[in-house]
């Protein structure tokens, strides 16, 4: 079978090879027949994981723009140009994984899918707000986790934020009172579903930048925290936001925006 890519026809021998030059994967894209990450330890992946919350996100994003950060090799950045978004920004620091993204896209026919270098702690630079801001995967892989929120929040979000992170520990919710004493507050925060987050020192699943791991209610903390409103939430480690009216009461994030060396 002949495929084409915007450069020129490919035939399924040649694509095999140049998704095995390209690899290893940690997105398993079908690219007409050929699976990127076949043998995925977490198993058709993030495709499985997608379709247990796809129907929280709109069916239709026709003039809709977004930002996919950490997107690696694009999966929910296709996935959102396939529901019409007229904007799709998928940004990630490494650089292998924007090569693969931009090979799938060549491949798949998602030209105008732009894909660029860059940290979440740049987004303020990118100068441009987004319908949709995905953040999938992303946050527990930071030293920083709340700055990243923030800054989504004060530069580059304008209505939703689909979230995702690595979970554990209690399923269970506690929603904080406004205000404890300050006994009762150091014992309210042993109950099961206070929102905490483990920090990992050394190695998590052999990755060094595995530094945080939050559990389901802290998810929810953080995101609210950061000036977000809770929209859905289909698992423990899925949410769908909206930027609240009010902005968050800490003032918004200060990095870069608001420091000054003078
Ligand atoms: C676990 S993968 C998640 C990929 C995808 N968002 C998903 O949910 O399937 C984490 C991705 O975030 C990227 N990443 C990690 N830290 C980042 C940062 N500070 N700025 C931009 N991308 C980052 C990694 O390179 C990787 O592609």
């Amino acid at each position: 079978m002949m495929l084409t890519t915007a450069a020129r026809p490919l035939d399924r021998a040649e694509l095999e090879r140049r998704v095995k030059e390209l690899g290893p994967w940690f997105h398993d894209l079908d690219l007409h027949g050929v699976r990127t990450a076949p043998d995925h330890f977490l198993f058709d992946y993030p495709g499985g994981k997608f379709r247990r919350f796809e129907h929280i996100l709109p069916a239709d994003l026709t003039g809709k723009s977004v930002l996919d950060i950490g997107c690696n090799a694009g999966f929910y950045s296709f996935e959102m140009k396939r529901r019409g978004a007229s904007r799709v920004l998928g940004i990630d620091h490494d650089q292998r994984y924007l090569d693969q993204a931009r090979f799938a896209a060549e491949v798949l026919g998602f030209d105008d899918v732009e894909f660029r270098l860059g940290e979440v702690w740049d987004v303020a630079a990118l100068g441009e707000r987004f319908d949709l801001v995905i953040f999938m995967g992303v946050l527990y892989h930071l030293r920083h986790p709340l700055l990243a929120l923030d800054l989504i929040r004060e530069h580059a979000a304008s209505d939703l934020l689909l979230y995702q992170s690595l979970t554990a520990g209690t399923k269970a919710v506690v929603e904080p009172e406004a205000d404890y004493d300050f006994f009762e507050g150091v014992q309210a925060l042993e109950q099961d579903g206070w929102p905490l987050m483990y920090f990992v020192e050394k190695r998590l699943a052999g990755d060094p930048t595995n530094w945080w791991v939050p559990n389901s209610a802290c998810n929810g903390a953080m995101i609210r925290s950061a000036g977000f409103d809770i929209v859905e939430q289909p698992t423990d480690d899925v949410f769908l936001a909206r930027v609240s009216v009010e902005r968050p009461r800490h003032g918004g994030a200060v990095y870069p925006s608001k420091g000054s060396a003078t």
